[in-house]
């Protein structure tokens, strides 16, 4: 469980830590369900073979939040050169094991820890809202950084109307930030990335899938 905060004492920064500590920590508690839950491609796949078909055969990528490494090992099937990064060391675990092709780092993707212009693509699955909207630009404007020219970022988030923890039992227990597709569309743009396509699986669907190039610069 989460240790119980006087929030009203934290600044922004600090209570920020404070949601994604307790959510890193829960998706490490999780990792075998997550990863059990999560491991069909099918949901992903339409968009993955998308990006495949908008950048380079042999191509650099990063996945940003990668998670348990399915979508690396994938990308990583179809050729291309694959790093991932995230939080949570058990994932991370899992990636590694999944995928000993690929190149796996335990870091923030607030400050990716990659020279810049070092990728051709980066992608970025169901991560995003998990940070508050001025780390969402922050994360963003490092996407952009490490990006090549004109290099290809796809970003899916949820979309909610509210911020706050979301729980599920004992061990669900994560932070999620309120998105809309405007304030998505702004950060993109304030962090020099120009959205290409945004999809929605349907008009109820809470779930905003994005492609968007980094312009030059
Ligand atoms: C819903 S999971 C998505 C994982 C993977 N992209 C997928 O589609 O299965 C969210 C992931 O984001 C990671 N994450 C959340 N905040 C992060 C941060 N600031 N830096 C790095 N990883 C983060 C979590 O550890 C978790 O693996």
């Amino acid at each position: 469980m989460i240790d119980i905060m006087p929030i009203s004492l934290l600044d922004e920064e600090q209570e920020a830590e404070w949601f994604y500590s307790g959510t890193i920590s829960s998706y490490d508690r999780c990792a075998a369900s997550y990863a059990a839950q999560n491991d069909s491609i099918s949901e992903v796949e339409d968009l993955l073979t998308f990006f495949d078909k908008e950048i380079p055969c042999g191509a650099s990528l990063l996945d940003v939040g990668c998670g348990h490494g399915r979508d690396a090992e994938y990308l990583s099937s179809l050729g291309h050169t694959v790093h991932g990064i995230d939080r949570s060391e058990k994932l991370l675990r899992m990636a590694r094991e999944r995928g000993p092709k690929s190149h796996f780092v335990e870091g923030d993707i607030r400050s990716l820890p990659f020279r810049d212009r070092s990728f051709d693509g980066l992608w970025m699955n169901a991560v995003l809202h998990h940070l508050i909207p001025p780390h969402m630009l922050r994360a963003l404007t490092e996407c952009h950084r490490v990006l090549k020219p004109s290099g290809l970022l796809f970003v899916s988030v949820h979309l909610d109307d509210s911020s706050g923890w979301q729980t599920r039992g004992q061990d669900f227990v994560r932070y999620y930030a309120r998105v809309s597709g405007a304030m998505l569309a702004e950060f993109l743009r304030d962090a020099r990335l120009t959205p290409v396509r945004m999809t929605s699986r349907s008009a109820e669907s809470r779930w905003l899938h994005c492609f968007a190039r980094a312009h030059a610069g």
